[in-house]
This record gives structure tokens, sequence and C-alpha cells, in this order.
């Protein structure tokens, strides 16, 4: 549901995007680090003209950003990021951070951004808004193609709204307002320029065929380890029974 109606806003916004090519919203997305845990950046330019339209108090921008099941990003380590200037992120459910990625199913972040935090840069007079936050991969099934070590999760770009349009030409969506409110406000949809392709993610799986292996060390590991137990339990039994007798 959630993919296909953000495949069709994409395909919208391509179509307006290319109507307005003089558009001057720009977006870059990137992925920093490597192996299960990343940072994913977005990055919102706005140009001199647009910053005004989108300051004053009572506006606020919303960035949808839709997570596969392959990812998950976690609600209490989004939220303790608050107070050192992370994002003010909302998810849509409860995430469970143990599951693996055939258990889980796709979530939305709502991520609300203030532009009158970013200032201007004054070479360009543009404004860089950068949003980071860390999400983490879930663990694969294992391949059983002995040529598939790794497992591809794509994160496609995400949509962009406002809540202070006063036009009722552009489409809209009926979404919070902001982290913590029950209100709902009307956000407009606003079409950006992004010439970075969806975000993938190079996961690596565990081999099918080395599961007998992997079953075999965990249990002669578990019987190892349970018979040193039986035998000091045993020992300092019968070492306490000789000093009662
Ligand atoms: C993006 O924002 C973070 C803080 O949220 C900051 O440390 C970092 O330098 C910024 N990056 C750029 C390229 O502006
Ligand atoms: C794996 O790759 C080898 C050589 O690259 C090929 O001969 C073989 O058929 C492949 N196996 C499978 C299951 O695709
Ligand atoms: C837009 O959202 C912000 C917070 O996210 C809120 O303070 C403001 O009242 C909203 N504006 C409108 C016009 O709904």
């Amino acid at each position: 549901m959630y993919f296909l109606r953000h495949l069709l806003v994409s395909l919208q916004l391509s179509i307006v995007q290319t109507l307005l090519p003089g558009s001057n919203l720009h977006m870059d997305r990137s992925l920093i680090g490597q192996g299960f845990h990343r940072d994913l950046n977005t990055y919102i330019v706005l140009d001199k003209d647009l910053r005004g339209l989108y300051t004053s108090p009572e506006c606020s921008l919303l960035l949808i950003e839709t997570l596969p099941a392959g990812v998950y990003a976690d609600p209490f380590q989004l939220s303790s990021m608050v107070p050192f200037g992370g994002p003010k992120i909302r998810l849509d459910g409860a995430v469970n951070i143990e599951a693996a990625e055939f258990m889980s199913k796709s979530h939305e972040l709502y991520i609300f951004v203030n532009v009158n935090l970013y200032a201007v840069d004054t070479m360009t007079e543009q404004t860089v808004i950068n949003i980071s936050f860390p999400i983490h991969a879930r663990y694969h099934k294992p391949s059983s193609d002995p040529n598939v070590s790794h497992s591809t999760v794509t994160i496609f770009h995400p949509s962009l709204y406002s809540n202070c349009s006063k036009s009722d030409a552009g489409s809209f969506l009926s979404a919070p307002c902001d982290v913590s409110s029950n209100l709902l406000c009307r956000w407009e949809q606003l079409s950006y320029i992004c010439s970075a392709a969806p975000l993938e993610l190079m996961i690596p799986v565990g081999m099918a065929r080395d599961k007998p292996i992997v079953i075999l060390v965990t249990l002669l590991v578990t019987a190892t380890i349970c018979s040193l137990l039986i035998k000091f339990i045993w020992e300092s039994d019968s070492q306490t029974c000789k000093k009662h007798s």
C-alpha cells in the first residue's frame, strides 16, 4: 500500500519536475557508513526567493520517509537525539527492532522541519537544511544460492510537504501538525529536484548451506558449557557435604 502510494507520488513528482525545469527546491541524499548501521542524510536547498515562503512562524515543512522492511529507525534512539539537535521525527506505529526482515513491514517516518532554524549561506544566499538520522539493517533470510552473499535494500526519496500554503491548486494530505500533537494539518505537496538515485544498502546474508555446521557448532558449545557447569556445581556440592560431615 505505502509502497504503491509512494511510487505514484514519485511518478507524479517527476511529471511536475519536467513541467517546472526552473524549480528552485533541490534535494540530495546519501548514506554514510558501512554494514548494518548507517546514517541517512537528506539535504534540502532553498533558493533565496523560496526561503521567504516557508519561514513564517506558522510554517513547517514535512518529509515523509518510507523505510522498507529491510531497515528500521529506532524510536528510542531518535528521541534521545532530539535534545542534541537531532531531527523531530514521528513514527507511524510501533517498530520491532528485533525482528528479521522477512517478519517485518515497511514503516513511515514523519520528519518536521522548522526552516527558521537554518541559516542563510551568505555567499550563495541559499538555505541548506540538513537532516541526518541513524538507520539499522535487519537480518535477512540466509541465501540458498552460493553466489549470492548480499541482499539489496532500496530506500526511495521522501515526499515533501508544507503546511502554510494559501492556494488550493496543489495536492493535499491530512497529517499530524507536529511530533506530539493529535491535531491534523493540511499539508501541500511540494515538488523538488533530486538528481540522486534511490539509495541502496547491501546487507550481508548468511549461507543456507552453512546452516548444519552453524547448528552443530552451537550445540557443541552449549553442551560443553553445560557439562562444565554441572561439573562445577557437583564439585562445590560434594565439598560442602564433606565440610558438614
Ligand atoms: C549537518 O548537520 C549536522 C548537525 O545536525 C552538522 O554537524 C553537520 O556539519 C552538517 N553538515 C553539513 C554538510 O552542513
Ligand atoms: C555461481 O557462479 C558460477 C560461476 O560464476 C556459475 O558457474 C554457477 O552456475 C553459479 N551458480 C548458481 C547457483 O547460480
Ligand atoms: C504548521 O506546523 C507547525 C508545527 O509543525 C505548527 O506550529 C503550525 O501551527 C502549523 N501551521 C498551520 C497553518 O497549520
